[in-house]
């Protein structure tokens, strides 16, 4: 049966990929709230305008009275993307990131139990682990232990939520997803800004050694493991999602390079971030084990078309990288 499904966030990088995935599938009515941030682009989403399941709402998740205006109507389902998501920029302006991380998917919950939401999908990350060593990796009763303002903001919405499935029953589940890539990411991001630079013959800056670990999936299969959660996960429960795909940043970024033919020299390494968490990994155990999940995006291929899709959508980044883009980026690698 066609449900209503509200995603918060679904002009920003994930958001878009999943409006898309679900209305490829479904028939479902897919109900768009999004602040239109910096980070959010009504443009990512403009051909699926006109499609009769699909409706924007301009709002934001930390003021009540905008979800008044969406809650009007009946909701079945909601898939809470909508956060402020950069890392760097929590270290140097952090309260938008309480407002929007914390306070935002706080309205939502109140919202969600007001109206008796039949299934509450909160899109987290494994940031909210903390670091890892040179072994092991998160699983989902790996201890909480986030060090930036991001990921600590994340955290705190995480205890929220399950505090409302504890308290109040209602069916809430959590994913932890890894690092994705692909389509539509914003050029701030390491893979993103890496692709733009490299094609604009701009230095490459890798923060510190470049060894820091990141455990990288492709966006269609993060977009693939929600709707497996959202269809057959158990409320009340978190899942990890990964590829098992682990790449050192220095790694990531001479491939880059390599795809595009463009040399070694433009690589700059800078001053490393505040707090850098060294690696993350992902024990993807649990969604594949009782879910099903499997990705199906081979890394190096998905990076070949991820680089691809930036050549071809050179007009999509370029609009970007002006403006308050250009001011961002000379604060946070201007004096590095
Ligand atoms: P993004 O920054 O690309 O997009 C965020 C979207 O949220 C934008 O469209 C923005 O306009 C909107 N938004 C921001 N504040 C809002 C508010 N107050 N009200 C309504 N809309 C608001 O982020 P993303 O990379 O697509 O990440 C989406 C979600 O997935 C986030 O919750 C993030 O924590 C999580 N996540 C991201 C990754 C990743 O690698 N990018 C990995 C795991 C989890
Ligand atoms: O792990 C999931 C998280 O992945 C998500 O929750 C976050 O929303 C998302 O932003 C991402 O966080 P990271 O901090 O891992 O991603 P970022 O692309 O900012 O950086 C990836 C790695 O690359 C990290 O080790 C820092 C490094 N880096 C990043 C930038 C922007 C550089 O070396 N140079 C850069 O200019």
């Amino acid at each position: 049966m066609a449900e209503t499904v509200l995603v918060t966030g679904g002009c920003g990088f994930i958001g878009t990929n999943f409006v898309r995935h679900m209305l490829e599938k479904y028939d479902h009515h897919i109900i768009n709230l999004d602040k239109l941030t910096y980070a959010g682009d009504l443009e990512n989403l403009q051909d699926i305008e006109r499609d009769g399941r699909y409706t924007f709402v301009r709002g934001d998740i930390a003021v009540a009275a905008d979800l008044e205006r969406v809650f009007y109507r009946p909701i079945d389902v909601i898939v809470n993307f909508a956060a402020e998501s950069h890392v760097d920029r929590s270290i140097i302006d952090p309260d938008t990131f309480i407002r929007t991380n914390i306070n935002g998917t706080f309205n939502l919950l109140e919202m969600a139990r007001k109206k008796k939401v039949k299934r509450f999908i909160q899109i987290s990350t494994d940031e909210v682990y903390g670091s890892l060593g040179s072994h092991g990796a998160f699983r989902e009763d790996t201890p909480l232990a986030p060090n930036s303002p991001y990921s600590a903001s994340k955290t705190s919405a995480d205890i929220l939520a399950m505090a409302y499935f504890k308290t109040y029953g209602m069916p809430v589940l959590i994913t932890r997803c890894s690092n994705n890539y692909g389509p539509y990411q914003f050029p701030e991001k390491l893979i993103p800004l890496m692709i733009t630079n490299a094609l604009a013959d701009i230095e490459l800056p890798v923060y510190g050694d470049g060894l820091n670990v990141r455990d990288w999936i492709h966006v269609k299969d993060h977009c693939a493991a929600i709707d497996l959660v959202l269809r057959k996960g158990e409320d009340g429960n978190i899942y990890n999602i990964g590829a098992g795909n682990e790449q050192t940043n220095i790694e990531i970024v001479r491939l880059v390079l390599e795809i595009l033919g463009k040399p070694g020299s433009l690589i700059r390494f800078v001053k490393d971030r505040p707090g850098h968490d060294r690696r993350y990994a992902i024990d993807s155990g649990k969604i594949t084990g009782s879910l099903g999940f499997r990705p199906s995006v081979d890394f190096a291929e998905g990076m070949r078309q991820t680089v691809q899709w930036y050549v071809e959508n050179k007009g999509w980044w370029e609009r970007i990288k002006t403006g308050a883009y250009l001011d961002y980026y000379e604060k946070m690698y201007g004096n590095r």
